[in-house]
This record gives C-alpha cells, structure tokens and sequence, in this order.
C-alpha cells in the first residue's frame, strides 16, 4: 500500500436501518415500537408516513441482497429490530423474528457480502418506553438481554457488531427536542438516556464477549459532529466546547476515558446532579471496543451569541443540536452559523474536509483505534425518467468528495478500515418521511420497484478498483 491508497482489504458497503427499510410492522410477530407509535402521531412525521410498508424489504431481501450483489459491495451494514426478537422488550426471543434475519443473513454470506450487524438502529420496543424508555436504568438491562439472544443465534456467522446507532439523537432528539421518537421534552431524562444508553453498549459488551467466539469484533457508531468555532475568539472557542461537550464528548469521554467531561457537568449543573451515574458504570462504558464507526454528514460552524438587538442572519439547526441547548445550560449560549456553500435537500452543508478533519482529531484524541465510515451520503431532489432511472451527479460528487476525505485520513495515519454509504435503498428518512431520497438505489414506494441510480453505478465501480480511481 503506498500513501494516498485504500488498504487491501478495505470493506466497501452500503448501510440500511430496519424501521426505515423493512415494513411487515405488524408481521410475524412484531411488537410495536416507538417508532411506530411517534409515525402515527399526527403532526410528527411529514405528511403522516410511517414505516408500515417502507421499502418493503421483509418481503424483498433477496431482492435487495442480489442488488448488493450486483453493486459488488463486500459488506453490508443493517440493524435487526429489536420489537421483532423481543415484541415487549424483555422475554424470549420471537423465533419468527430472529429466523428473518437468519436467512438474511445466509443469503448475504451465500453472496459473498460480510453482514455487519447493528443492535439498535433506535427502534425501541413500545413496552419498554411504557416502563420509562431510555430514562429507566432497567432498560439498559433489557439491551443487554437482547444483544444476548442475537448474539446467540448469530454469534456463528456474523463477526462484526456494533451495539448502539447515534446514542446522541436516541438521547437528545428523542428526550430533548423531541423531533425523534418517543417525542419527549425533559431535559434531565435526555441525559439519563445518554447514560442509559451508554450503560446498555456497556452490558451488552460483556454480553457479547461472552457470547462470541473471541474474533467477534465489537463496536458503536458515533454521530461525532466536528464543530467549528467562527473565529478565533474566546467567546467562540466557549461555545465550540459547549456543544463539543454535549454532543461528542459525552459519549467519547466515558467509551474511552471512562468518565464523562468535567466542564459537561458543571455545565448541565441546572438540570441533573448526574446521581443516576452508580458505582461500576463508567468500568463497563469503558470496556475496550475493537473499532470506533463514525456517521459523518456534515461540519457545523459555531459561535458565541451575538449581543442583544443585532440582527441575526441565518441560522443552522446544528443537525438537531440547536433543539436542546435551551435544556442544557446552554441556552443561548451558542449560535449555529449558516456556512456557505453547496446543500443538500436536507439543508445539510457540503463539506468534505469536515469528515477527515473529524477522523484525524477523533484518532489524535481517542486513538489509535481502528475506524470505519459506517453512514455518510446525501439526499437530493431525484427526478426519476420514465423507467425509473435517475442520474444524480450531486450525489456522486458527493460521494466522490468524502470518499476521498477518508482517504485523506488514511494517508494522515489513521486506520480506517471500511467505508458504507448511507443509503442502499431509499427508505423512511424519520421525521422527514419518504420525503427525502438518501439511496443510491431508487425506490419507487407505491409498487416497491428498485432501481440502480447512477451513483449506484459509480460506487459499483469505486468498490472493484478499491478506491483506486476516484
Ligand atoms: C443518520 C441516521 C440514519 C439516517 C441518516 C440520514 O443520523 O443514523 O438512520 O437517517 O442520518
């Protein structure tokens, strides 16, 4: 390998969720999760969808894992819903359920695609948030229990797990803001979730390594955000910290520190005493995981608030990190600054430099410990022509632009392993609904129709010459 190269053995993939993809939600013995319950709250998830139907995957697996197939991917990222193994959360498995996945999962490595399984891509069980959700410490037991069933079942033939998906937005969109299931605004149940949540990776971790043959290899995927200060001023640096601290620093301190930041506590001092943090937690958090995977979609730039009465110019969401300051201490306290540049239809800023500036500080700061891009991709307003097929530049370019960002980090020293591109299959984008087209495979959602966009085209070829013509 020379510098600027993708390792040999590099996995190239294509990522999916099961709310997002699958559908059949009352099938087989699905209970409902929180998901389904927020979907049919009228007024939280555009134009009403749901998940009932999606992508329709349950039905089309081999469908889809023949499309894979023909992309050329060596891997495939997907979670298993935990309402389908466990319908009330706790209690033996629902053998229909697990048996799904089985044959997913015999029909990838039939394919020669390495499944890379992911334990709680947010759908909670309905029954487990009637007993208190992320805000209950009992629930991070429950997970445990639950990765201990997959774990059990598929423990012979998947070897790459990852506990949780963003912790961030299950804690803080779900508990905070409340943009994300189950819908709620406490503040102090937001932080307890980010410990539960962390507490749950932590049990699990033990589940595993016990469960496993000892080449499992164990991760969790961080929605790290590298924030960006404005300008160089103390007041700036100030609010960078504050959100670093809220949305990274919270889950990375613990994970490889074992405790959480001093400067998070004192600032979240209005809103809990963090006595829900026992004796022995933080030992589990920090368990030592095989691999770090990373989402990465976009840089966000911050600054410290402007004085009373100046005129504000636009402003960004933050990725949802604007929602919950007012709770946190900071209200006010950081500004989330519109940069320039292209956008995607998520409104999301394009800036490829953000995912290798991320890595290199992650690695610096946490590592050395092995990476992977495990999401990262774009929505765009697709046209579909007459057969369905889609040409989407902005996408490929896209794609192009942080692809090469990771190379990048590879060639800075960091040990980057795999690569997975958000989305296979357009799907249920959350509180976006239908509305917004992440896949580099079209999804026609009123006949389930798939077809090869041409960045699905242009990532097949990406993959067979690993990277090397970009
Ligand atoms: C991430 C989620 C994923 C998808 C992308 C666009 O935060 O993990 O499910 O919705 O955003």
């Amino acid at each position: 390998m020379s510098d600027g190269d993708f390792p040999k053995d590099f996995l190239w993939g294509a990522a999916t969720a099961a709310y997002q993809i699958e559908g059949a939600a009352a099938e087989d013995g699905r209970g409902p999760s929180i998901w389904d319950t927020f979907s049919r709250t009228p007024g939280k998830v555009l134009n009403g969808d749901t998940g009932d139907v999606a992508a329709d995957h349950y039905h089309r697996f081999r469908e889809d894992v023949a499309l894979m197939a023909k992309l050329g991917l060596g891997a495939y990222r997907f979670s298993t819903a935990w309402p389908r193994i466990q319908p009330a959360g706790r209690g033996p498995a629902n053998a229909a359920g697990l048996d799904f996945y089985d044959q997913l999962v015999d029909e990838l490595l039939g394919s020669g695609i390495e499944p890379v399984l992911t334990l709680y891509h947010w759908d909670l069980p309905q029954a487990l948030e009637d007993a208190g959700g992320w805000g209950a410490r009992d629930t991070s037991y429950r997970f445990a229990d639950y990765a201990g069933l997959v774990a059990e079942r598929f423990g012979d033939r998947v070897k790459k797990w990852t506990t949780l998906n963003e912790p961030f937005c299950s804690a803080f969109l779900g508990y905070a803001s409340g943009v994300h299931a189950p819908g709620r605004h406490e503040p102090e149940v937001a932080l307890r979730a980010a410990h539960h949540l962390l507490l749950g990776h932590g049990l699990a971790l033990r589940t595993l390594r016990q469960a496993l043959p000892a080449d499992a290899q164990l991760s969790i995927t961080l929605n790290a955000t590298e924030f960006r200060p404005l300008t160089g001023s103390p007041q700036d640096a100030d609010a960078q910290r504050r959100v670093d601290a809220i949305q990274n620093r919270i889950f990375l301190d613990p994970l490889f520190r074992g405790a959480y930041p001093e400067d998070l506590v004192r600032d979240t001092a209005a809103v809990t005493d963090w006595s829900f943090v026992e004796p022995g937690d933080l030992a589990l958090i920090s368990a030592p995981i095989d691999q770090l995977g990373i989402n990465f979609y976009n840089p966000s730039l911050v600054a410290a608030p402007l004085p009373p009465g100046t005129e504000e110019g636009p402003r960004d969401d933050g990725h949802g990190a604007s929602d919950f300051s007012p709770w946190v201490g900071s209200e006010d306290a950081v500004r989330f600054v519109h940069q320039e540049g292209e956008r995607t239809a998520m409104g999301w800023v394009v800036d490829a430099t953000g995912l290798s500036d991320l890595l290199i500080r992650l690695n610096r700061e946490y590592g050395p410990i092995p990476m992977a891009v495990t999401e990262n991709g774009a929505a765009f307003e697709d046209e579909a022509g007459p057969d369905g097929e889609v040409d989407d530049p902005r996408r490929v370019a896209y794609l192009r632009d942080h692809i090469a960002a990771a190379r990048d980090a590879i060639a800075a020293g960091v040990d980057l392993r795999g690569y997975f591109v958000w989305s296979l299959l357009d799907n249920f984008e959350w509180g976006y609904g239908y509305s917004k087209r992440f896949g580099i495979v079209r999804v026609d959602f009123a006949t389930g129709r798939r077809v090869v966009k041409a960045s699905g085209r242009w990532y097949r070829r990406v993959v067979e010459d690993n990277g090397s013509g970009l």
